[in-house]
């Protein structure tokens, strides 16, 4: 069995900088284009700075790899003449808005959604769109559950603005998203495939430890039926976030599980198990398409049904990063000529 996918899209990319930059940006080449995350340290929050990391990613990736890079800024508030020249720079996509301290480099981010305000309103005017890290500073299980108040209240506060929840993680959150026309959602690999119980349940797992966490099988379920069925505002977004082994054999383990390079076949082999395979091309690709207006390169990639090996790890440029799935087979893969 194969599948030829026309530009598959990761509509949430961590590639980091420097080194690690270096290492991952090929690993992500069989997507045709990614949205890329703004949370290096210093978070990216001006257009220079943005226009800068997006040709490291550039040369990282190889001159030749034709890859739409849809650049994010940190959120911060911004005045009217601000917004206009971010705007006006062409890789500019987005603005994601952290809540301080709630995940990887994230301290600068927004301690009250009322400092955002007068922002939101002109990037509902300008069709801005907002991409939010929604979690509360609650217990660990339900801080995303406690953030959907926020959600709603922004959704309809501003009823034109492009509201992307990131990385949902409950069966709650895609309630909401049915709720609300102006809401669109990502999902990542991990959450369509684990719940909790695989990152803690017995030897604790430290590469499956991701920020939100993952959550409880009916959360798991509920989300791979919508990805499976692609639901038209839920969209393919791997959330890999790649951080060193020694940053993740600790102890105080650092958030993000690396699965950029095998995300592509071991979706082709979750959706071909449940006879979904004809949804695969809009989850990962069509639904960012439609909601965002997005025309990226056009890149067909053909997945078979051949096993792939996932490597222990990736080394180069003295990194190193355990991929998901480490040392094990998937049973679909990425077909070279
Ligand atoms: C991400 C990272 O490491 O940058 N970590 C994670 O657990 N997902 C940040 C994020 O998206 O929360
Ligand atoms: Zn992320």
């Amino acid at each position: 069995m194969e599948i030829t996918l026309d530009s598959p899209l990761d509509m949430h990319l961590h590639l980091r900088d420097g080194d690690m930059l270096k290492l991952t940006a090929p690993l992500s080449a069989d997507f045709a284009g990614a949205v890329i995350m703004p949370n290096l340290v210093p978070p990216i929050t001006t257009p220079d700075a943005m226009v800068a990391y997006s040709r490291r990613i550039r040369e990282a990736m190889g001159e030749d790899v034709a890859f739409s890079r849809y650049m994010t800024l940190f959120f911060t508030p911004q005045t009217e003449a601000t917004l206009q020249s971010i705007c006006d720079t062409p890789e500019f996509f987005a603005f994601k808005l952290y809540p301080a301290g709630i995940t990887t480099n994230s301290e600068g981010g927004i301690s009250h959604m009322k400092e955002a305000d007068s922002t939101l309103r002109m990037m509902e005017e300008m069709g801005i769109p907002l991409l939010v890290h929604g979690e509360s500073h609650g217990f660990v299980m339900d801080r995303e559950a406690e953030f959907l108040a926020v959600y709603r209240d922004l959704a309809t506060r501003y009823p034109k603005l492009r509201l992307c929840m990131e990385h949902i993680t409950t069966a709650a959150a895609l309630q909401l998203l049915d709720e609300f026309e102006n809401l669109c959602a990502t999902v990542t690999l991990q959450h369509l495939l684990i719940t909790l119980d695989d990152v803690a349940g017995g030897a604790l797992n430290p590469h499956l430890f991701c920020k939100p966490i993952a959550k409880r099988p009916g959360d798991r379920d509920a989300l791979l039926q919508a990805a499976l069925e692609a639901h038209p505002r839920l969209m393919f977004g791997s959330d890999s976030a790649p951080h060193p082994l020694h940053k993740k054999e600790c102890c105080g383990c650092a958030a993000g599980v690396f699965t950029a390079p095998l995300a592509l076949p071991k979706l082709a082999e979750l959706f071909a198990a449940h006879g979904s395979l004809g949804n695969l091309q809009n989850f990962v690709s069509g639904n960012a398409r439609k909601l965002y207006g997005l025309t990226p390169v056009s890149r067909p990639i053909t997945l078979t049904d051949t096993p792939t090996h996932v490597p222990a790890s990736y080394r180069s440029f003295g990194q190193q990063v355990v991929p998901m799935y480490a040392g094990e087979s998937i049973g679909w893969s990425v077909k070279k000529d």
